[in-house]
């Protein structure tokens, strides 16, 4: 369309547009890990907590079968997936909801328990979901100081007021890696107003070996306002399927079921997540696998004089010194030139750190030898 057509037809445009609700621009939209590295021969990503190991074989192979009947619509109920989390948890089906991957849940709970001028607490490095679902519902995300990178029950007691309808908890949280003992979930738990809804994200539950541990399930059987959310995109690898699901009291499933798209779960990744929450095998694999490599990472980069901070899941959080040379900025260009794709976490409030997945073998070996590069480099100063 030629210019001068063009800009009187934008004269002619009404001053008034429709705006979208109170909290809506005010959100930072989500930006996902990178995935691509210029220039780089080969590309290792580990910028998004993906798992190294892939998912199960079976899990592909129930995919795959799907691809016969792309034309009818699938169960909107998920009802043999919830059959089979129900199995390998021992929990009731009629008290899961499946979703468009966690996230949709986590959405999903924000839109059915919050309202305008209500407010969500969630930790100051907490999952950023958090804060994103309560403001696109005109609710205040309320930050709790966390303590060494974990979070503080105390704090966030203390942040409770009369307009608190949501607790947000990751456990064990992304991106520090850090997590509660079960007796203080238990604890925080005790301290909230049975108004609150206490929703425990338990994304990485399953790569968590620490007797002091629990995902939650026990809190959810017994109390009427715990939430537990999961997800099939992490140990079971099947993050491009979009699949999470949530454990919790009737009245919040109902709550939930009234409002989740009506297929919100496709055919593909419902028959994937019924073949990987299946294959216990896999599983154990995966999390032998990160156990193993997660010590590794978390020693050799110590020893680099870089900081680590402990971590029970599938990735760490490395802190670099502010010194010019010595910069997280610095050191993801480096690694990023090599094809090492780690995650920058300013947007967590954590601009001097990078946070790394777990990755192969042969990635796990390149950032070690590229950070001890990057750390031996001679042109610090300040
Ligand atoms: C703490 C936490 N919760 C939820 C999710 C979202 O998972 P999903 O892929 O199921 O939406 C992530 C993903 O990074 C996460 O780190």
């Amino acid at each position: 369309m030629p210019i001068e057509i063009m800009s009187m037809l934008s004269q002619q445009r009404p001053k008034e547009r429709p705006t979208p609700r109170p909290g809506i621009m005010a959100i930072h939209a989500y930006v996902p890990g990178k995935a691509s590295a210029p220039g780089a021969a080969k590309v290792y990503k580990l910028s998004s907590n993906e798992t190294p190991l892939g998912p199960s074989p079976q899990a592909i192979e129930a995919y795959r079968g799907v691809a016969g009947h792309l034309e009818d619509y699938p169960d909107g109920a998920a009802t043999e997936l919830r059959e089979a989390i129900g199995r390998a948890f021992g929990l009731d089906p009629a008290r899961i909801v499946c979703g468009f991957g966690s996230d949709d849940l986590l959405t999903l709970l924000a839109r059915a328990y919050l309202a305008d001028g209500d407010e969500a607490i969630h930790t100051t490095h907490g999952f950023l979901v958090y804060p994103i679902a309560t403001l696109s519902t005109g609710a205040k995300p309320v930050v709790a100081a966390e303590t060494n990178y974990t979070a503080d029950v105390d704090a966030i007691l203390a942040a409770v007021t009369e307009r608190t309808r949501i607790v947000f908890l990751a456990n064990p949280n992304n991106p520090t890696g850090t997590y509660l003992p079960f007796d203080e979930v238990q604890r925080l738990h005790r301290g909230l107003p049975p108004r609150v809804l206490l929703v425990l994200d338990a994304a990485y539950a399953e790569y968590v070996r620490r007797n002091d541990y629990q995902s939650g399930i026990e809190l959810v059987a017994t109390s009427e306002n715990v939430v537990m959310c999961r997800t099939f995109s992490k140990i079971h690898g099947l993050a491009a399927l979009r699949l999470g699901w949530m454990y919790g009291p009737e009245h919040v499933v109902d709550a939930v079921n009234r409002i989740r798209g009506p297929f919100n779960v496709n055919a593909a990744a419902s028959a994937a997540g019924v073949a990987a929450v299946g294959d216990t095998g896999h599983v154990e694999r995966s999390v032998a696998y990160n156990g193993k490599w997660l010590a590794w990472l978390t020693a050799a980069i110590g020893k680099l004089g870089l900081t680590v901070t402990p971590s029970v899941a599938n990735f760490i959080l490395i802190h670099f010194p502010r010194t010019t040379g010595r910069t997280a900025a610095e050191a993801d260009k480096v690694l990023t030139a090599r094809g090492l794709i780690l995650r920058q976490v300013g947007a967590y409030g954590l601009p001097h750190a990078l946070r790394m997945s777990v990755g192969t073998e042969e990635a796990n070996r390149l950032v070690v030898a590229t950070l001890a590069e990057f750390m031996a480099r001679p042109d610090a100063h300040g």
